[in-house]
């Protein structure tokens, strides 16, 4: 099974998390923004977060990034996210963007704190790169089920 990263990070919190699933399911991982070839998997995690300075949405390069997609090269997308529980939306934006896309979604998504000045500090934690690893596995093995 073809498995493969996407994700963009401004402060490097989501970076981290898709490290840790790139280590836990020893795949690569691409930054938006950075890859040239077209993207290619049987399960593709895409990773972001969003940003006042960007009206709350995602960045701007993940969101080109999914945009320009291909859906006849991607199987499904599973999704995590870091940022405020109450008030990220990334998570949502990114499924909606999928979806219009027509590339199905996993359904359990990631989501943990993630550090911003001085809230959620220590976040991402080492709970939080664990359970980040222990959902990636669970993704690969539910789809590699089906
Ligand atoms: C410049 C900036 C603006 C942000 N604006 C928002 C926002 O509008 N809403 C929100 O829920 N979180 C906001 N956050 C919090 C980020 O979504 C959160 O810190 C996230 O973990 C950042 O991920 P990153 O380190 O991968 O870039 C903002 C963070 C930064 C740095």
């Amino acid at each position: 099974m073809a498995i493969n990263i996407l994700y963009h990070s401004v402060t490097g919190n989501t970076e981290r998390i898709a490290r840790a699933i790139s280590e836990e399911l020893s795949c690569s991982l691409v930054k938006a923004g950075e890859h040239q070839q077209p993207i290619e998997a049987d399960v593709l995690f895409i990773g972001g977060a969003c940003y006042a300075t960007q009206q709350h949405d995602i960045h701007p390069d993940l969101d080109q990034a999914i945009r320009t997609l291909d859906p006849g090269k991607v199987g499904i997308a599973a999704l995590f996210s870091t940022g405020f529980p109450k008030y990220s939306t990334a998570l949502e934006q990114m499924r909606t963007r999928l979806q219009e896309l027509g590339i199905p979604v996993y359904r359990d998504t990631f989501f943990c704190r993630g550090k911003f000045f001085l809230l959620n500090r220590k976040h991402p934690d080492k709970q939080d790169l664990q359970q980040a690893r222990d959902y990636a596995r669970n993704v690969v093995s539910t789809i590699g089920k089906n």
